[in-house]
């Protein structure tokens, strides 16, 4: 086909309308293919020129060109038209009305069982006129041990035992240690307690490396070991059941003088014996006893005019009995799965 002046405008019409015509992406790549690719007709046509005359050949050439490049554009805008259409085809389609209510409910949080146990019995002693004190958790030998009346070769003073830091400091083991420094440089009467995490070497079902305690005393002219019975037992009431059952049984802390280790009845088994007693009808609660002279004494207060009380209990424990968790790393290993059940 002898490529001529005539030959190339039609080229370019035709081309312009099938452009103009292509409805999709796809569409026009093909129509581009066939007029501009290198099989395409223009391609075919800048070939056929090398048979022409010289003169004829630098115009038919530069007539080719421009027309390669009017294609080119239109081609470009044609896509530019078509990707706009298709973006605002798909906007419309996601498009959100945000004013719609949701789907689903919101879902609220709640708060950890070991916060509502410890919300639970701080309202109790607050209740009872008790204030909160708090102390360190990374703790000096002499505020966790020495103070307390814990000799250098008590078994709790063992690694084995204790998280010892750089320093001669370790993570508190229990909250005992706010005893003395809530005592010392104060005068009494005094009433508190002191709930926090604490830190020991231990890990299985029913024990985990941090845990909270509850620690509570009371100092003043003339308090008995029946009064420590007393608000146990209140305490125990509000926070379990009304027909709770109380067990003091002699013990040895070297921080109380006598020592009492405290249990409560089954409140599932009635006392009958249930696996979560281990079959003896009661669940060890914690420790208390008279405080010790001596640690009054450390502390700057003299053993002969005042006396007083303290106990220290677990509250980890209490949340799973409450809740019905059967092992105590589920509280901390953050699973909401288990945690949304409580
Ligand atoms: N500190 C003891 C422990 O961690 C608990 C305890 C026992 C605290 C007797 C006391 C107490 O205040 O009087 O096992």
């Amino acid at each position: 086909m002898p490529a001529g002046v005539d030959n190339l405008e039609r080229l370019e019409e035709e081309a312009c309308r099938e452009i103009a015509a292509a409805a999709s992406l796809q569409a026009l790549t093909e129509v581009r293919a066939r007029y501009l690719g290198k099989k395409g007709s223009v391609a075919e046509v800048l070939r056929g020129i090398g048979d022409l005359a010289g003169d004829q050949r630098a115009r038919i050439g530069q007539l080719a060109n421009s027309a390669k490049r009017r294609i080119e554009m239109v081609v470009s805008e044609r896509r530019r038209a078509l990707e706009r259409g298709q973006r605002d085809r798909t906007l419309g389609a996601e498009r959100l009305d945000i004013t719609l209510p949701g789907a689903e409910e919101p879902r609220a949080g709640h708060l950890h069982p070991v916060t509502r146990v410890f919300r639970d019995m701080v309202e109790f002693f607050t209740s009872m006129g008790f204030s909160i004190e708090e102390g360190p958790e990374v703790e000096t030998e002499y505020h966790s041990f020495e103070a307390l009346n814990i000799p250098k070769l008590h078994p709790a003073r063992d690694e084995q035992d204790t998280f010892y830091v750089e320093g001669g400091n370790a993570l508190r083991p229990h909250t005992s240690n706010v005893q003395i420094r809530t005592m010392t440089g104060r005068t009494p009467p005094f009433r508190f307690i002191a709930p926090g995490r604490v830190y020991r070497h231990d890990l299985s079902p029913r024990h985990y490396p941090m845990f909270h305690q509850i620690e509570g005393f009371l100092v003043d002219e003339r308090v008995t070991f029946a009064d420590l019975k007393g608000v146990l037992h209140a305490f125990g009431r509000h926070l379990m059941s009304d027909d709770i059952e109380l067990r003091f049984r002699a013990n040895h802390f070297p921080f109380t003088e006598p020592s009492a280790e405290m249990d409560y009845g089954c409140l599932l088994c009635e006392r009958k014996g249930c696996g979560i007693c281990s079959n003896s009808g009661w669940i060890e609660w914690g420790g208390c006893g008279m405080i010790h002279p001596q640690v009054l004494e450390n502390c700057g207060i003299d053993p002969d005019r005042y006396q007083g009380f303290a106990f220290g209990m677990g509250v980890d424990r209490t949340a799973l009995l409450r809740y019905g968790i059967p092992d105590i790393r589920l509280l901390f290993e953050g699973d909401l799965r288990v945690l949304e059940q409580v």
